[in-house]
């Protein structure tokens, strides 16, 4: 499991400043509960215009909590302009550092501060930020990840997936990232290629089972992993798959939209449109 610091499970298991703030000043909501992680960050400024109380609600795990904790502190006393030059990196210093993996966690922080940001002043980040979607199974575009990219010097597809969970489900987007990563390099792939889920083939019991299976492992697996959660399958009965979660799954609240949106979604795409799956009761 990780190597957390003494500050990130300080902010994990005593969060500072949780909620909502009656008439805020600014609202970010970043991330999708379909992908496990969503944050809404919101702040007040005083007279002067500094922000003088800062509060969040987050679905997501242990870091995910920690760095909306950490960066609710780090804002108060901050003008609009000295807040904006927080970075994700300032974020995981100030909890005494992030496992790599879990440095998504800290662009999540810095991105819902970005959103709250811009909603003091009338702008919608979302747009700012759109793009095309190269991630589909967590629904990150071009332009968020190149930003990451420049913003922390990423030169690898595993440091993408570490700082924007993109291409830590299916893996269908790697070559994708690799375009991304390679023009930001200067470089031009000559022949890029094109994302494509495997055609699905007409399976006998025993193949489908067995598709099922490595679906699981190759697919689900890895990405519930990620946010240190876990998924093991205990029976298939038809179109019907039946499975555990463990791990911080079992316990988090959107566990349902990671089994329906997420692992049914994949099961759909690489074995069958039918399969549904339920969690063993
Ligand atoms: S499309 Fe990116 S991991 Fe599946």
């Amino acid at each position: 499991m990780w190597d957390y610091t003494e500050k990130v499970k300080d902010h994990f298991l005593h969060p500072r400043n949780v909620g909502e703030i009656k008439d805020p000043d600014g609202v970010g909501e970043v991330g999708s509960l379909a992908c496990g992680d969503a944050l809404k960050f919101m702040f007040k400024l005083d007279k002067n215009k500094k922000i003088k109380e800062a509060k969040f609600q987050t679905f997501g795990c242990g870091s995910a909590i920690a760095s909306a904790s950490v960066l609710t502190e780090m804002v108060v006393g901050k003008t609009l302009e000295e807040a904006e030059k927080i970075t994700n990196r300032d974020i995981a210093e100030a909890l005494g550092g992030l496992p790599e993996e879990k440095m998504h966690c800290s662009v999540m922080g810095r991105e819902a501060l970005e959103a709250a940001i811009a909603n003091t002043r009338g702008i919608d980040i979302k747009k700012e930020l759109e793009g095309e979607v190269i991630c589909k199974c967590f629904g990150i575009t071009d332009k968020e990840i190149e930003r990451v990219i420049k913003d922390n010097q990423l030169s690898s597809v595993a440091d993408v997936t570490h700082y924007t969970k993109a291409g830590g489900g299916c893996e269908t987007c790697h070559p994708k990232i690799e375009e991304i990563l390679l023009s930001l390099k200067g470089e031009v792939k000559k022949e890029p290629v094109e994302a494509k889920p495997p055609p699905k083939r007409k399976l006998t019991n025993i193949q489908r089972m067995k598709l099922i299976e490595e679906t699981i492992e190759r697919e689900i697996r890895p990405a519930l992993q990620t946010d240190g959660g876990d998924i093991d399958l205990v029976d298939i009965e038809g179109n019907k798959v039946i499975v555990t979660l463990r791990g911080t799954c079992s316990s988090c609240p959107s566990s349902d939209f990671t089994l329906k949106g997420f692992a049914q979604g994949k099961l759909r795409e690489f074995v069958s449109d039918e399969i549904e799956v339920m969690v063993e009761s």
